[in-house]
């Protein structure tokens, strides 16, 4: 039985970060256009330490954080605690080079199985931690993989079936950053120091500590009243005139942002999206507004060689339709399968009534899915000479060959209570995508018109977004090219939002060196969905 290292030890850890990351009331709504704190920047140690594992490997321990604790991280209830070469770590940002072997022991002190699943990487079903396996409490699990990826940054959290909302949401996770010389050469180029013009923003809505959802959470997804990024909610960061990189990961449970950045003159400042969830984009595209849903990476430069000494510059998340209809009880209808339905709104099919002018409006209290919010202030404090030009080539991807690809259908749907792909409910063991191994698919994935968006994963392999179709006006508004595709489509993805309506079309190469079949998961990421059975096992073999 192991219980020698509790929540009292774990207690140790906390001047590490305490000083640093502020809690803020659960009740705060509103954040006010004056922020309350300096936006937590990972250091060398402590809550989202960057640390980088050498041959040795590295011991990660699920644990419950003692109530002193919490009070003063972002109000987190567990974590994963690691000691490395001296320091301590709270969810430590794991620095992994492409090449490099992990070896990851991890060991489970809380209450509940729960196993860690590395988001985004291409690993076999043995170090996936997709749920097939899991860690009883007192119990560990070893992982030992070769880093695959490209360069991005990925992120970890835990996959026990049924218990993976809850677990997240109580402080289970963490980032990684993978390195390659595509990203070396942007660091060096643009003169890029982690921590200093370089920002991981690390988003997670909460209310509260303890996690309970209802019926209706579990329909449409457990949402918070304040965003936390790194820890604290509407925090602010010093910034000097020159170009900064922000990679931001969406950790909330399911709660979709559409990210904009305001100027000082509350007009919008474009921004460049570099990368997405694998890696870096063939070239920068400049937008002012990009959706992010849960698990999505988003890569942007800012420039603010333009910026004034003494301006302030919000990050906000701006104001959407969260388009979260399924309360209309017309859910059931499916989308039109043929094409002759392009630009039909959304109650033209089925007809039997027009969507309920959003239920869910109600849904998440003071902060409505959709409502807009200051997320992080940035404060330029010093001009300085930077002359670095944004590249014009930052990295290549060969589109995948779709020539001889079979198509599969993946319909999203809402039965019985529960949301469903392809009519079908997660069942333990059973694998009703079954695809051979190193064959190219495309998947077609489309969504009731009367239903919400949910953010559709894989496990174990990245795809290419072909197009997007019928997508309503706020996501067609975005569009990049003629197929349909936004920014955040380019480039390798594992993780696609589809909107109500929606048809999207995905290429996926499942070419894999793993000896055997291997089996992974597919799923939404609204994490309520994927624990009320919005997923299916597959197997590759
Ligand atoms: Cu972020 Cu199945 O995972
Ligand atoms: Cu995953
Ligand atoms: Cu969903």
């Amino acid at each position: 039985m192991i219980r020698r290292f509790g929540a009292l030890a774990v207690c140790a850890f906390g001047p590490a970060w305490a000083a640093d990351v502020r809690s803020v009331a659960a009740t705060d709504s509103a954040c006010a256009s004056v922020p309350r704190g300096r936006l937590f920047v990972p250091g060398v140690d402590g809550f989202l330490g960057r640390l980088a594992p050498g041959d040795d490997g590295l011991t990660l321990e699920a644990v419950d954080l003692s109530p002193a604790l919490a009070r003063n991280v972002p109000g987190l209830t567990a974590g994963y605690v690691a000691t490395h070469r001296g320091r301590r770590y709270l969810n430590p940002t794991l620095l992994l080079r492409k090449g490099q072997r992990l070896r990851v022991a991890f060991i489970n002190r809380i209450a509940e199985p729960t196993i860690v699943h590395w988001h985004g990487l291409a690993v076999d079903t043995n170090n996936d931690g997709g749920g097939t396996f899991v860690a009883a409490p007192g119990e560990r699990y070893s992982y030992d993989f070769e880093v695959r990826n490209r360069a991005s940054l990925y992120w970890y959290h835990p996959h026990p079936h049924g218990l993976t909302a809850g677990q997240a949401y109580r402080g289970l996770f963490g980032m990684i950053e993978v390195d390659d010389t595509d990203e070396q050469r942007l660091r060096r180029e643009l003169d890029l120091v982690p921590g200093r013009s370089e920002i991981a923003l690390l988003l997670q809505d909460r209310r509260g500590p303890s996690y309970a959802p209802t019926a209706t959470d579990r329909v449409h997804g457990w949402l918070g009243d304040t965003v936390q990024v790194n820890g604290s909610s509407c925090p602010h960061l010093d910034v000097s005139t020159r170009i900064h990189r922000l990679r931001i990961v969406n950790a909330s449970n399911a709660r979709t942002y559409l990210l904009g950045v305001r100027a000082q003159d509350g007009k919008a400042l474009p921004f460049f999206v570099i990368g997405g969830d694998g890696g870096l984009l063939p070239a920068p595209v400049e937008c002012v507004r990009a959706f992010l849903a849960s698990a999505e990476r988003l890569d942007i430069l800012l420039d603010l060689s333009r910026a004034d000494v003494g301006d302030t510059l919000v990050i906000e998340t701006q104001r959407f339709d969260p388009m979260h209809m399924e309360t209309s009880g017309a859910a059931s209808e499916p989308a039109p399968i043929d094409h002759s339905m392009h630009g039909a709104p959304a109650d033209a099919k089925g007809g039997t009534s027009a969507p309920v002018d959003h239920a869910a409006m109600g849904h998440g209290g003071g902060f409505p899915e959709g409502a807009p919010r200051d997320l992080l202030h940035l404060h330029v404090r010093r001009r300085v000479a930077h002359g670095a030009q944004i590249p014009a080539t930052l990295s290549s991807i060969a589109p995948i060959d779709v020539a001889s690809a079979t198509e599969r259908p993946l319909r999203l749907g809402f039965a019985k209570g529960r949301w469903r792909i392809n009519d079908r409910l997660f069942a333990m063991g059973e694998t009703p995508i079954e695809v051979r191994r190193d064959s190219v698919e495309t998947w077609l994935v489309r969504n009731y018109f009367t239903s919400m968006p949910h953010a559709m994963h894989i496990h174990g392999f990245h795809f290419q977004v072909l197009s997007r179709e019928t997508s309503p006006d706020q996501v067609a508004a975005l569009k990049i090219d003629e197929h349909g595709r936004l920014a955040t489509d380019l480039g390798w993805k594992d993780t696609v939002l589809v909107w109500p309506g929606e048809s999207v079309r995905i290429a996926i190469d499942f070419a894999m060196n793993f000896a055997g079949p291997q089996t992974y998961m597919v799923h939404c990421h609204n994490l309520e969905h994927e624990d009320g059975g919005m997923m299916l096992g597959m197997k590759v073999a």
